[in-house]
């Protein structure tokens, strides 16, 4: 952001940018440099940018983690939005190593579930470490994973630790990601936000493992699975677990 700039608008219309060259995103290989384009920036007065902020942190400390889920449809469309929003998150070197698999078919969702359940049931009855069922026993939880059939929407998604490009002589290589698992986290962040401003809960979940994923949803073999979140109303009657977060002075050192 140009200090120069007036406390007014400075508006550029993202329809104004012109289009950059794109490089080939699944195979080839990047152009030598990106052209450049006027930044799309929108300034807002000291006061707005307050009440903004301030309004955001009020609407983004109400979202919960729930595990109760109406089985109520809502409009799938706000899925597309949402992960509209996700994918618009920075990444490592602008790879973008993410995918994001939208089930709503019961059917689908049942495979899931029974996968799921296998795999935690396993885990809960000794595989997980005892430091590790001493963490999750205040929550409450247990192997069995109703909200994966529940909640009308799952959004799974993908991370890409590497993808298949173009050597010079054509061949096919395989090219290394950077900050994988920081880009994802940053998108599905971004997401959680976008569905929770959107009226609508989710769960960030992480069965263990996860790998039965990219069989049952067909995805390929440079993507593993990242996160599961189901996403709906809650159940009447939800409720979470009464947690206490950190208050801003213990989580912010000013120097
Ligand atoms: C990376 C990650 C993995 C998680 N995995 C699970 C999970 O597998 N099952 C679950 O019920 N909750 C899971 N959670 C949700 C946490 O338990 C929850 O965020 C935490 O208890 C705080 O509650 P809140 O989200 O309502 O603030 C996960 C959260 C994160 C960030």
């Amino acid at each position: 952001m140009s200090a120069t700039l007036p406390h007014e608008l400075s508006e550029i219309s993202p329809t104004n940018v012109p289009k950059v060259v794109s490089g080939h995103l699944e195979t080839g290989s990047a152009p030598e440099r990106h052209p450049r384009v006027p930044l799309a920036f929108h300034r807002l007065a000291p006061a707005e940018m307050v009440a903004r902020a301030s309004a955001y942190a009020d609407a983004i400390v109400n979202r919960r983690s729930v595990r109760d889920f109406s089985t109520e449809s809502f409009p799938l469309e706000i899925l597309d939005h949402a992960i509209r929003a996700a994918s618009s998150a920075p990444s490592g070197a602008h790879q973008q190593p993410w995918t994001f698999v939208v089930v709503s078919e019961q059917r689908v969702k049942r495979r899931i579930r029974d996968a799921a359940e296998v795999e935690e049931r396993k885990s809960w009855e000794g595989r997980m470490p005892p430091d590790w069922v001493d963490a999750i026993k205040p929550l409450g939880l247990s192997w069995q994973k109703p909200h994966l059939t529940d909640a009308p929407a799952l959004i799974v998604v993908f991370a890409q630790p590497w993808r298949m490009v173009d050597s010079a002589d054509g061949s096919p290589r395989r090219q290394k990601h950077y900050y994988v698992d920081e880009s994802v986290g940053i998108a599905v962040g971004l997401m959680l936000s976008a569905l929770h401003l959107a009226g609508l809960a989710t769960l960030t979940h992480t069965p263990s493992p996860m790998a039965f994923l990219r069989d049952i949803l067909g995805r390929p073999a440079h993507e593993r699975a990242f996160v599961v979140v189901p996403v709906g109303y809650p159940a009447f009657g939800a409720n979470v677990p009464d947690l206490q977060r950190k208050s801003l002075n213990q989580v912010r050192i000013l120097r």
